[in-house]
């Protein structure tokens, strides 16, 4: 017996965060295969087969580009565009790759890269991070410290980014499985901006970059990993409050502030 679900029930049920067996999509339907794509192992919920003969392997349900690692700026954007590696890809407006200055085929120059959480609901349809009431602060944060978004002189380019690159339904916590499948693109964007400085704001990005280096960083609260220079794949690593938390505890805005200073002085640092 088999549970008929409409497509309504179903986005329902991805919003709750409840995973559902989705019938097999006729070959027909599936998007083209990128030319770099190959299929991957994921954690992500898989579609079901209708004929046990043609039942897909988990792996062959979702994909995410190999080769991310050898990437050229467009190529990247190109991969995360179509990415479906999990299946936040079912529920997105759009991916958000991130913004910076200058955009184009060339990664934008810059010295620092803000790496936030998961693109929220303004996020998913304009396409950028950050453009809600957070975004409005971390913009008056940068422009304290002489930076934009957009780099629009007197002030300098940042660019700003998140770990995951797809709006997880109903703005819920990213899931391991979800970090997993998306870091691979922040390494790459990480690798070819080569900032000098990056902040990670909030637990998910901090946890997502210091996974490497600071052993038990699930375990430890984040404002006990502030107030030191953290590294990513070479790159110093600042850690702050994410503006969303901010916007309900204005006291700790100074804490940020003195976050923003230690990074300026880690650019600084020979
Ligand atoms: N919160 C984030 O972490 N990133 C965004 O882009 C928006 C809100």
């Amino acid at each position: 017996m088999s549970l008929e679900l409409d497509s309504r029930q179903r986005a329902m049920l991805e919003a709750m965060g409840v995973q559902v067996w989705w019938p097999e999509t006729p070959p027909a339907e599936l998007p083209a295969e990128p030319a770099h794509a190959a299929p991957v192992a994921t954690a992500a919920p898989v579609r079901q087969a209708t004929e046990p003969a043609r039942a897909a392997a988990p792996t062959q349900r979702t994909e995410r580009p190999t080769g991310i690692a050898s990437m050229s700026w467009p190529q990247l954007q190109a991969a995360v565009a179509g990415c479906e590696a999990c299946a936040l890809c079912r529920t997105r407006t759009q991916t958000v790759f991130g913004v910076g200055p200058q955009p184009g085929d060339t990664p934008p120059q810059v010295d620092w890269l803000i790496v936030g959480e998961a693109p929220g609901e303004n996020e998913d349809l304009q396409g950028e991070p950050f453009v809600g009431q957070a975004g409005k602060l971390l913009d008056n944060m940068l422009k304290a410290v002489g930076l934009s978004r957009h780099g629009n002189a007197p002030l300098k380019g940042a660019f700003i980014a998140n770990v995951l690159k797809c709006r997880p339904p109903g703005n819920r916590n990213p899931s391991p499985e979800e970090v997993a499948q998306c870091l691979p693109y922040l390494q790459r964007q990480v690798a070819l901006l080569q900032p000098k400085i990056i902040v990670a704001a909030g637990r998910f990005a901090v946890q997502a970059l210091l996974q490497e280096t600071v052993p038990d960083v699930h375990a430890q609260p984040l404002g006990k990993l502030r107030g030191r220079v953290h590294r990513y794949q070479g790159v110093p690593v600042v850690v702050t409050y994410h503006p969303a938390y901010l916007l309900r505890a204005l006291p700790e805005k100074a804490k940020t502030w003195a976050d923003l200073c230690l990074a300026l002085e880690a650019l600084d640092a020979p």
